[in-house]
């Protein structure tokens, strides 16, 4: 299954990403800038901060409400469109998701 991540100066990173993975881990295994991860995926740094597509915002699902507080600490610009990757964990019906590291 493909995720892209378009980074800050416009280019894509276009990688496979196998179901049950969540995106800040993909987005390590495939050595995306901007994406750091650095509490491991326990929604505790908030450097994981991304921006869904709005198309695929209904299958990213809801943010949770301790992802929602986290996000008011995250660095770059923060909207509707803002998730904390390691909280989307890829499967089938997010197969072609885009995501945009912010700046
Ligand atoms: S990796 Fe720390 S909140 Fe996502």
């Amino acid at each position: 299954m493909k995720v892209t991540w378009v980074l800050p100066g416009g280019e894509d990173v276009v990688a496979d990403v196998a179901a049950g993975l969540n995106l800040m881990e993909a987005a390590q295994n495939n050595n995306v800038a901007g994406i750091q991860g650095e509490c491991g995926g326990s929604l505790s740094c908030a450097t994981c901060h991304v921006h869904v597509a709005e198309d695929w915002r209904d299958k990213a699902g809801e943010k949770g409400e301790f992802e929602e507080a986290m996000l008011e600490m995250a660095d770059g610009d923060v909207s509707d469109a803002s998730r904390l990757s390691c909280q989307i964990v890829m499967s089938d019906d997010l197969d072609g998701i885009r995501l945009t590291v912010p700046t």
